[in-house]
């Protein structure tokens, strides 16, 4: 039983790999045997050797790509598939979302989400995402096997709770949390399952993967009220996100497909 877990030289893709989730993601899957293409927009090697040090054993590659660009993917499919045949798996975990502390006309009011906001989120949160699929999904149908992983959030299957952040609207703010992220996390499960049933018959697996908020240090005012909406008490860490996604990887998964993985501290039962 143990073994169908191990990754065993698996070669996965890593999209966002610099980012918070992404390098534990990074770090979980060298963990369990896969070798991994670590991809990000950032080109920054000082992050990289805080994140992964020198040492990787030979598994551990990482590119500068973009979602949002065709020829960067296709330059680091050629790359990977030159050192180590067609990848196994891909996690789609490159997104963005409007931080707390984003302009003003961005977390304002539904009605004046700006144009170019919402086209920013669906070029790197839906068009990144099938971007990645059509190159680096293609060639693992091609191989005849695979996994892909969309990762989701909360946020993508029930609207944000505003209420989380009235303490800012007390304080003068007409602050709503956009809907740019909501919109284009939900486009992820439907993508999921087309691309479960499109390419079943290939051996590639399709799930989506959706959690809920990390902890980073937020403002206890929004704090307290979101760790009352979590029966386990207490914002996600990183960690609690590795299991799964190796789980997704692996051959312990292996009848999964077209699904949606639910990690959220049960947010979403209440
Ligand atoms: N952190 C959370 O609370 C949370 C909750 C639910 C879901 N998620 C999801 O988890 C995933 C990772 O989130 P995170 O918190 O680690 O985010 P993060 O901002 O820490 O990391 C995102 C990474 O993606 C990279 N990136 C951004 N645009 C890119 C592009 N166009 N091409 C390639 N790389 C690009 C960034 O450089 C960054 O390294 C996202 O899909 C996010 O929606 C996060």
């Amino acid at each position: 039983m143990a073994a169908s877990f191990d990754l065993d030289g698996r070669v996965v893709v890593v999209t966002g790999a610099l980012g918070q989730l992404g390098s534990c993601f990074v770090k979980a899957l060298l963990e369990a045997g896969a070798r991994v293409a670590a991809l990000d927009a950032l080109d920054d090697p000082a992050r990289v050797r805080d994140l992964f040090g020198e040492a990787n054993e030979g598994r551990l590659m990482v590119l500068k790509a973009d979602v949002t660009s065709k020829p960067e993917l296709r330059a680091a499919l050629a790359r990977i598939e030159a050192a180590w045949g067609a990848p196994y798996g891909l996690i789609n975990n490159a997104a963005i979302d409007s931080p707390p502390g984003a302009p003003a006309e961005e977390n304002g009011p539904f009605e004046t989400y700006p144009d170019a906001s919402l086209d920013k989120m669906l070029s790197v949160n839906v068009k990144g995402v099938m971007f990645c699929c059509q190159v680096f999904g293609a060639a693992m149908a091609k191989a005849g096997k695979g996994s892909i992983v969309n990762i989701a959030s909360i946020y993508g299957m029930v609207s944000p709770d505003q209420g989380l952040y009235q303490y800012r609207r007390d304080a003068g703010e007409d602050f709503y949390k956009p809907v740019g992220y909501s919109v284009t996390k939900s486009a992820l499960f439907n993508l999921t399952r087309y691309l479960a049933v499109y390419w079943g018959a290939k051996g590639v697996r399709t799930n989506t993967l959706t959690f809920a908020g990390v902890f980073a240090n937020q403002d206890p005012r929004f704090l307290e009220p979101y760790t009352r909406k979590v029966p386990l008490g207490r914002m996600a860490e990183p960690e609690d996100y590795e299991g799964p996604v190796v789980f997704l990887m692996s051959d312990a998964a292996r009848y999964m497909t077209g699904a949606n993985m639910v990690v959220d501290g049960g947010f979403l039962a209440m």
